[in-house]
């Protein structure tokens, strides 16, 4: 099967075609099954929009959607060229749902649907988050990674623990109460004069920083939920950043001592919220998705914690982290392959708010 997945949720236009082929291997069968189907990246096109919001500090969404619509039916062309496919050969058209930019989801949804239309192919509309989680399934090493596993998302929009029971079946355990991780990275970055999006430009600026100068909260850490809270550590960022600059003292040393710093607060407390829920559910693979998943800080933390606690822990290659058409494509080839009903063309709707535990398999 081969899948033409479509990304146009925020700020990135991504395309791919995946290749799919169902699971026939015994032991992922005897261990409930791995994620039921084999991917194959066939072609990929990823426009970035950084340079058209940077001025901004963040994503302008009526800029993305305009971006959206220019960039999208190159890129598909783009993509069936570089794999030297046409019209026949593509078996269905997945595109982002939600949750995203109302507009820019638009964007997706009706050049998708048009597309449906026009060829008489099924057409399936994915949760950007599951895109997201199930994007490190993609990696050879963990098509034979068995339910349930834990998944830490971590984007510019979500910060989230589920429990993945199954294609589907998602349980979230904690969530932030304010803001997402990303955001803090990139608030931070922004309240400390580096680039767009802040969360590389954190962990690039970290490495020559001295984390310990600034003491920065770690909120919700010795709570005993799993939920996140990020807006205090934005908040203390910002009352030291002001002193830094009163007193003339914010220069390059201090910018990578606070990013060093923001960075350390960060990862300290999802890591922390990792462990324990891997003692609580006593689920021991756990797999990270979404952009702040690249940040190698978070990925060292992360391994070490899997090593103490023996557990398995899968992280996606860092370019299919943050948002892209393959992800798209891999989650809409799995629940084709699973058996789900694909959508009546003409008959759409994007979902800018959608929780991730309300996409249960819809059977034909
Ligand atoms: O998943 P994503 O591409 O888009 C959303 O769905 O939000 O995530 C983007 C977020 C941004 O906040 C960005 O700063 C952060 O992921 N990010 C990182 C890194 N790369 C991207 N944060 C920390 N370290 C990174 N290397
Ligand atoms: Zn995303």
């Amino acid at each position: 099967m081969v899948v033409l997945g479509i990304e146009t949720s925020c700020d990135e236009t991504g395309v791919a075609l995946v290749s799919l082929s169902p699971a026939t291997n015994s032991t992922e069968k005897s261990r409930g099954g791995g994620p039921g189907g084999h991917g194959r990246v066939l072609a990929q096109a990823l426009h970035s929009q950084i340079s058209l919001h940077a001025a901004y500090g963040g994503v302008v969404p009526e800029l993305a959607s305009r971006d959206h619509i220019l960039r999208l039916s190159p890129l598909i062309q783009q993509v069936m060229a570089q794999a030297g496919l046409a019209w026949p050969n593509i078996d269905a058209i997945a595109y982002t749902e939600g949750p995203g930019l109302a507009g820019a989801l638009l964007v997706g949804a009706s050049l998708a649907q048009g597309l449906a239309a026009a060829t008489g192919k099924p057409i399936i509309g994915i949760h950007h988050l599951e895109g997201h989680l199930l994007s490190p399934l993609l990696a050879q090493e963990a098509q034979a990674l068995g339910f349930p596993f834990l998944a830490l998302l971590v984007s510019g929009g979500h910060t989230q623990i589920m429990q993945v029971d199954g294609l589907g079946e998602y349980t979230l355990l904690g969530e932030t109460i304010d803001d997402a991780a990303g955001e803090a990275f990139d608030k931070s970055a922004q309240l400390l004069g580096l680039g767009y999006p802040g969360g590389p430009e954190i962990g690039r600026w970290a490495q020559k920083g001295d984390a310990k100068r600034f003491d920065l909260p770690r909120p919700l850490l010795k709570r005993p939920t799993l939920d996140f809270s990020f807006a205090g550590l934005k908040t203390a960022v910002l009352t030291q950043v002001q002193k830094l600059k009163q007193s003339l003292r914010l220069d390059d040393q201090a910018r990578a001592d606070m990013a060093a710093a923001v960075q350390a607060a960060i990862v300290d407390v999802l890591s922390a919220k990792c462990r324990k829920a891997i003692h609580e559910t006593g689920i021991r693979r756990l797999v990270v998705a979404g952009g702040v998943g690249a940040n190698q800080s978070l990925r060292e933390r992360l391994q070490h914690i899997a090593q103490e606690e023996d557990c398995q822990i899968i992280f996606p290659p860092p370019a299919l982290c943050t948002d892209n058409g393959v992800m798209i494509a891999w989650a809409a080839g799995l629940r084709l392959l699973a058996g789900q009903a694909s959508q009546t063309a003409g008959s759409f709707n994007v979902k800018p708010r959608w929780p991730l535990s309300e996409t249960a398999l819809r059977a034909s």
